[in-house]
């Protein structure tokens, strides 16, 4: 098991340079196999979560070949399974994308049904309205979802709840259904846009990406593309926070500002500065923290999955601040490792009170899943004295060489495996 460790105390100041989204990576990898023609998948995090959803690219039948770090080829020609293992559903939610990219090609697949997870209980029911509303039929048994269609048709469809990941399984079949299909209430995340753009540019025909009504018009067959995934503003969001909570200065660099608006209006009203260039911004934080309030919401609303880095940073603003997860209902777990570093935050239901305090002490925490881990390091990049995450799995699913990164704006922390090396850069940064 690996851990980091921190010693706090640093402001993060420099550049940085932001990755591929991972979000968006993850679909388009699975939308990637829709043509019997060599698909090539540019600025790939280098994370784990992408590694595995090769593998189950892999495992399926499809030729996948690495062709460095962030660039991946892949051929979805040889498929011969339309059954996805449970071991990749286990460890990516986001497997169940091949649900879609499969029913859409091949009329059929299979996929072991994704459970509850740490963040709440995560439902597929729009995903199965999505499919029957295109003539698939659905069966769920055995820990098994298996949609099946002789013809898919295109069709109209309320989406009840804002999905991101119904929004584009849905989109993904429906780009090879017969006709015209109307996604209602979608999920205008910039996932959503890059996935519909990565499609069309495998000919397919989807208009009103990033608005809340999608229209498709069913193509018989997807063709070869050269596609580059978008910045991942999630990890952009993070390393502001950790300017934020060090009182840095940092540029970030290799972003879409328009993706980060919800989180720089945060962090400004928390206290910072922030300058905006076209692929870059800059912030600034060398005031006091303030208070703010905050509700996560779809986009462009204020992202769940920034929740966590955002409240590890309120807690150290001056006043109360609240926090109001209104994504899902379970998204508060690291609250209590935050106030082993001591954190004065209460959870009441959904909203979280968090009562600033002057700074926090390092701990022994543990990261109990990919955002909130992050929102430990950054409380520990903060804190006086030494940080131990534990956990740091999780983390590593989504941030590509987030020690490195964070080494290079000058914070002092280091990826171990045992005790002996923890013990080791105790020593170097006492
Ligand atoms: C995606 C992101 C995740 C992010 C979330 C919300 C990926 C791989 N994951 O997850 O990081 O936190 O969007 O921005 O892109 N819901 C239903 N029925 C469904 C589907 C969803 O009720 O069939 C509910 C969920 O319980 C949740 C809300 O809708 O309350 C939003 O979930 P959704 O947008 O689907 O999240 P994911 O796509 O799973």
């Amino acid at each position: 098991m690996e851990q980091f460790v921190i010693k706090g105390g640093n402001a993060v100041c420099g550049e940085v340079e932001i990755s591929g989204a991972k979000n968006a990576a993850l679909a388009i990898l699975a939308a990637a196999i829709m043509t019997d023609e060599t698909v090539t998948v540019e600025n790939l995090p280098d994370v784990r979560d992408i590694n595995i959803m090769l593998d189950a690219l892999s495992d399926i039948g499809a030729v996948v070949e690495r062709v460095d770090r962030h660039t991946a080829h892949i051929n979805g020609s040889t498929i011969g399974q339309l059954s996805v293992d449970y071991e990749y559903i286990k460890k990516i939610r986001a497997s169940y994308y091949l649900l879609g990219a499969l029913l859409g090609k091949y009329r059929s697949a299979e996929v072991a049904l994704p459970g509850g997870c740490v963040i709440g209980s995560r439902p597929i029911d729009l995903h199965v309205k999505g499919f029957k509303a295109l003539g698939a039929d659905v069966d769920i048994s055995y820990g098994l979802i298996s949609v099946k269609a002789d013809r898919l048709t295109g069709s109209h469809i309320y989406m009840d709840k804002v999905s991101v990941g119904a929004t584009i399984n849905v989109m993904m079949a429906a780009a090879l259904a017969e006709g015209k299909t109307v996604i209602e209430n979608a999920a205008k995340e910039p996932h959503v846009v890059d996935v519909a753009n990565f499609l069309n540019s495998m000919g397919a025909n989807i208009r009103g990406a990033g608005t809340d009504v999608i229209r498709i018009v069913g193509v018989e067959k997807l063709h070869k593309t050269d596609y580059s995934v978008i910045p991942d503003q999630i990890e952009a969001g993070t390393f502001m926070c950790a300017v934020a909570a060090t009182r840095g200065d940092v540029l970030v660099k290799n972003v879409i500002p328009k993706h980060l608006e919800a989180t720089s209006a945060k962090l400004v009203e928390a206290g910072c500065r922030i300058q905006e260039f076209d692929d870059a911004v800059r912030v600034i934080c060398d005031g006091p923290l303030v208070h703010t309030q905050i509700t996560t919401l779809p986009y462009p609303g204020y992202p769940t999955d920034m929740q966590p880095q955002m409240t590890a940073v309120l807690g150290m603003a001056e006043g109360t601040s609240t926090v109001t997860e209104s994504i899902f209902e379970n998204r508060f777990k690291y609250v209590d490792e935050l106030a082993r570093m001591g954190a004065d935050i209460q959870v009441e239901s959904n909203i979280a009170i968090i009562r600033g305090v002057r700074g926090y002490t390092g701990a022994r925490v543990c990261a109990p899943d990919l955002r909130a881990g992050a929102a430990l390091v950054i409380a520990g990049l903060a804190a006086d004295g030494i940080t131990i995450v534990d956990d740091i799995h999780y983390i590593q699913r989504g941030y590509e060489n987030f020690e490195g990164k964070l080494r290079q704006l000058g914070a002092q922390i280091e990826r171990t495996c045992c005790e002996k090396e923890i013990q080791k850069f105790m020593l170097q940064v006492s």
